[in-house]
């Protein structure tokens, strides 16, 4: 039977208990546990969420950018950067948390989340906790300065062993182009190979079985302001000048 005074949280692998309550100590210990979450596993993020008081409870959480809104101009804008984080992760993170209280996925890690509701074939939880997984990473996937073709050791060695950095590139922007509709392209792993990958809406590489280590949202929401219909346009733009590499490392080691 569910507690309703006592949370399990464990997410990627950050696992501890806290106590619900709007009043109780738990409230300040368990907002503790989730910055601390957030600095082990995203240690850009070094402010408390602004979004906290409107979590139902400690599951899913909006983080906070890891740079400024017009860090990224001009080739991704501040209103794209207000939007999509702000109202589009926003959304993902509420619906995600209305579904998940009270069902068996209640305090299972995220990655679990993605993984069981992808094998049970729950479409609301696969769209809104996975594009909650999707956006956590895309936000640490960018930064101001990026991309590049210099690239760290591991990430590297994958690179190489998939045929080089111009096949690479020029395969992953083939494969946000030609996603039809909404969704996303991925660098992901399996068996110890980079693969090239795209999957639609909320879906990502996790549900199939590869750990993806880069990934760009092909929604219109992530584009249209700043280049309408040219896809194609954002994802050079994206793909040369805003990828995080430091992040896709961390990933892939
Ligand atoms: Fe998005």
């Amino acid at each position: 039977m569910h507690d309703p005074e006592i949370k399990y949280v464990e997410i990627a692998g950050f696992s501890s208990e806290v106590r619900d309550g709007t009043s109780s100590p738990g409230v300040s210990s368990a907002i503790d546990l989730c910055n601390a979450f957030s600095k082990a596993t995203f240690p850009l993020l070094q402010s408390t969420p602004k979004h906290q008081n409107e979590w139902p409870s400690m599951t899913l959480k909006l983080p906070d950018l890891p740079y400024a809104y017009d860090a990224l101009a001009p080739f991704m804008s501040a209103e794209t950067l207000e939007f999509h984080h702000d109202k589009h992760h926003l959304a993902y993170v509420e619906n995600g948390n209305k579904l998940l209280a009270g069902s068996k996925y209640e305090g299972q890690s995220l990655e679990d989340i993605v993984k069981n509701a992808y094998a049970d074939k729950v479409a609301g939880l696969i769209n809104n906790v996975g594009q909650h997984y999707n956006h956590l990473h895309f936000w640490q996937w960018m930064k101001k300065g990026g991309g590049g073709k210099k690239l760290p050791g591991n990430v590297q060695k994958l690179v190489d062993g998939y045929g080089g950095f111009d096949k690479m590139r020029t395969d992953f922007i083939e494969a946000g182009k030609g996603q039809f509709g909404s969704g996303w392209a991925w660098l992901a792993v399996k068996d110890g190979k980079l693969e090239v990958v795209k999957t639609p809406n909320g879906e990502n590489p996790l549900m199939y079985g590869s750990k993806p280590i880069l990934g760009v949202d092909v929604w219109e929401h992530s584009y249209y302001i700043d280049y309408r219909n040219a896809r194609p346009k954002y994802l050079e733009a994206w793909f040369d000048n805003l990828i995080n590499w430091e992040h896709v490392e961390a990933l892939a080691g």
